[in-house]
């Protein structure tokens, strides 16, 4: 049976260095800022939003949150940005996604100072991300918070191991196989249009899935002992809980995978938890360079 990797015990030891580290720093006389933007009144994202701000402060940040009308004109969103990205009390800005259909959503995340864009989506980061410059990048929060759980059961050193990342998004899949590769695992991206799938699976030492397709890895895509990351959060209806209800399940058909994996996440309980604490490793990280100090490393 596999071990199953506790993405929440991982988050909270995650936040307890972040929490450290800020304490650290007030030697200095700074504290790690961070500004999260809502648009809208989208409520998985009011909640997203809320759970940000409160880490933050629980990590003894000094916490910001901007709740902006629906019909905010992009203007005076990029203006608010621009005051963000000016404010030396701030060294990261993340503004929520999805954006309302009128604001084109590239515009703002390029207006992010790349220095400040803790969320790792503007092209900078990517392009530092994608030639190795780890230490001055900021990488996407999920991929980030995998590597992390990845590392625990297979170290820092992937070399020679053979790393498949199921799903090419910009958010998930590219940063991923990115981090990966600087790990220097060997890396194969399949997605939706690769020749058989499955056969791709199998050859993983490493399979991360980052689809959202409710347990599409089946069990027999693993190959015995892989390390295996579901990055999959999908609702699925659950009549054997009663009429109406719903459950959470992963990419990964969690049951069968698990007797052929020597590691697992589940879902929930496992990528999910990662991804706030990695926010707030990212802004502890900005407020240390900002300061010209050498940040952890998580
Ligand atoms: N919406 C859902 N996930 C994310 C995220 O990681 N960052 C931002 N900015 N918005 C999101």
């Amino acid at each position: 049976m596999a071990e199953i990797i506790d993405g929440k015990a991982v988050a909270e030891s995650v936040v307890a260095k972040v929490t450290e580290a800020t304490a650290a720093l007030a030697g200095s006389g700074v504290t790690p800022g961070l500004a999260v933007v809502l648009v809208g009144e989208d409520a998985a994202s009011q909640v997203y939003v809320n759970s940000k701000s409160r880490r933050a402060k629980e990590c003894g940040f000094h916490s910001v949150q901007h709740n902006l009308d629906a019909d905010t004109r992009q203007d005076d969103l990029l203006a608010l940005i621009a005051d963000l990205n000016a404010d030396p009390r701030i060294h990261g800005i993340l503004v929520q996604l999805p954006l309302p259909a009128h604001i084109d959503a590239d515009a703002v995340i390029q207006a992010i100072s790349p220095d400040k864009d803790v969320d790792g989506f503007h092209y900078i980061n990517v392009g530092r991300l994608g030639t190795g410059a780890l230490d001055r990048a900021f990488v996407p929060c999920t991929p980030a918070g995998c590597m992390i759980m990845i590392e625990r059961v297979r170290g820092r050193d992937l070399s020679g191991l053979s790393a498949v990342v199921v799903g090419r998004s910009n958010i998930v899949g590219k940063p991923m196989a990115n981090l990966l590769l600087a790990a220097n695992a060997t890396v194969t991206i399949a997605h939706s249009r690769t020749k058989d799938l499955p056969a791709v699976a199998r050859g993983a030492d490493i399979l991360v899935a980052a689809v959202g397709r409710p347990e599409m890895v089946k069990g027999d895509w693993v190959k015995p002992g892989a390390t295996v990351i579901d990055v999959g959060i999908n609702r699925i209806p659950a009549p054997e809980k009663g009429e109406g209800k719903t459950r959470l399940v992963g990419d990964v058909a969690f049951e069968e995978a698990e007797k052929n994996a020597g590691a697992i996440t589940p879902v929930p309980g496992g990528v999910g938890p990662m991804t706030i604490a990695m926010l707030m490793a990212a802004t502890v990280t900005s407020a240390y360079r900002a300061a010209g100090k050498t940040p952890p490393r998580f």
